[in-house]
């Protein structure tokens, strides 16, 4: 059997036109059901979840229903870190729109949505319109939300609501969207099973949005390849933030030798989350960075459970304090790490326990820039610009 083509690749030419879609990749072929080629594809969107089993459920969960299931698409991307599905769907939206038909013939579905920021529904609207396909998928715009993205989020927004998570159960492959099973998967994770569909190797790369002193970019790259092979780590590179702000931070050494796979990830406490991955520069300081994200992960929820009402705001005003060189109230250091302690699993969804997890890494990796900052010295270059992007400037 000679070996599968090797992936024509996600992010195509630049030109997002249809007739630019169907040189490169051909006509979506008419037979052949997705759960017959899905193969080990898994999810994009942040968990990593098998996808033929989320279509296998959401089938099934109709058929008990006895109701047609809704697919929507997830183009969200909350994470401000990540522009990997923005680049996607301004690139390539006839991936996306090929993997959404495949995905509803997959379960069944009569409703199909694509989910996505304000300012990626023009574009989206003409490639709707070129493949005649306006008024067979319903176009909702997102607000720019952290939490946006999340599923019961994003269900409860397409039901015309506010786009705040609801807890997970029902889970929303029962009772999404209008109460029906309702199929969700991230846009990546749409544009795989539409290359799948075509014999093509997508299962096997992933995208990564990649940030580096002065650079930030979106790349395919395969999974399994070594990150120091992914992402170039400059002499001095103090940690490496894996995953996004639900991420962690590594120390270089550990990142340099690290596969870029589940297992591997893993194993030092890591996983690809939202695809985000950032060298931080010797000239900047990983406790000011990792205090600024968390002012804005503890400002992004609705404060609706315990935990993010009471928890995170005080672990980002403590993390603000640590962040500034200086004396500290002793004992401040064990509050922040048994404050974060005490969130973890109290949610409605995994905001605490995926903010607290970088900070965690935080406190484990910048240990050495903490004493400085103690001792009332910052390492980081005077005046160097913030590294990671913070929406609204908390900082
Ligand atoms: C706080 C939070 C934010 C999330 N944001 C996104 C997002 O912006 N885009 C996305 O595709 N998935 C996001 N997810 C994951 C979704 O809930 C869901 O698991 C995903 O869209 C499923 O698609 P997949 O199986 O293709 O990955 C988020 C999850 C959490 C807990
Ligand atoms: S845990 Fe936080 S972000 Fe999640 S639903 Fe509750 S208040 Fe909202």
């Amino acid at each position: 059997m000679s070996a599968p083509p090797l992936t024509r690749g996600l992010l195509g030419t630049g030109d997002p036109s249809l007739a630019a879609h169907v040189a490169a990749h051909g006509p979506l072929p008419h037979g052949g059901h997705p759960t017959s080629f899905v193969g080990d594809l898994t999810g994009r969107g942040g968990a990593g979840f098998p996808t033929a089993r989320k279509l296998h459920a959401v089938a099934e969960a109709a058929r008990a229903a006895g109701t047609p299931a809704v697919v929507v698409g997830n183009g969200g991307e909350g994470e401000p870190a990540a522009a990997k599905d923005a680049t996607l769907l301004a690139r390539s939206p006839h991936l996306v729109l090929d993997g959404l038909q495949l995905a509803a013939r997959a379960v069944g579905a009569d409703t199909v949505v694509l989910a996505a920021a304000h300012s990626q529904l023009g574009g989206l609207d003409r490639a709707l319109a070129e493949r005649g396909d306006r008024g067979r998928v319903r176009l909702v715009g997102l607000p720019d939300r952290f939490l946006a993205g999340e599923e019961t989020a994003l269900v409860a927004a397409v039901d015309g609501g506010p786009s705040l998570p609801r807890g997970k159960v029902p889970p929303v492959w029962q009772r999404g969207v209008r109460g029906r099973p309702t199929l969700v998967q991230n846009v990546e994770t749409l544009a795989r099973l539409a290359l799948l569909a075509r014999g093509d190797d997508a299962a096997g790369h992933t995208l990564v949005t990649r940030h580096t002193a002065g650079r930030v970019d979106v790349a395919e790259v395969p999974l399994g390849a070594r990150l120091a092979d992914v992402l170039p780590l400059a002499p001095g590179t103090q940690a490496v933030l894996v995953g996004g702000y639900h991420g962690s931070w590594l120390p270089p050494a550990v990142a340099a030798d690290l596969t870029l796979e589940r297992s591997a990830l893993a194993s030092v406490g890591a996983s690809l989350g939202a695809g985000v991955l950032a060298a931080l520069p010797a000239d900047r300081c990983g406790v000011r960075e990792t205090a600024s994200v968390l002012a804005y992960l503890a400002a992004q929820s609705a404060g609706q459970c315990g935990p993010c009402l009471n928890g995170l705001p005080r672990i980002a005003a403590a993390l603000e304090l640590l962040a500034r060189p200086g004396p500290r109230r002793p004992g401040l250091l064990a509050d922040l790490e048994r404050w974060a302690g005490l969130v973890v699993g109290r949610g409605a969804c995994t905001h605490p326990d995926g903010s607290v997890r970088l900070v965690a890494s935080a406190l484990r990796v910048f240990t050495p820039e903490l004493a400085e900052h103690a001792a009332g010295r910052c390492t980081a270059a005077p005046g160097a610009p913030a590294f990671l992007p913070v929406p609204g400037g908390a900082r």
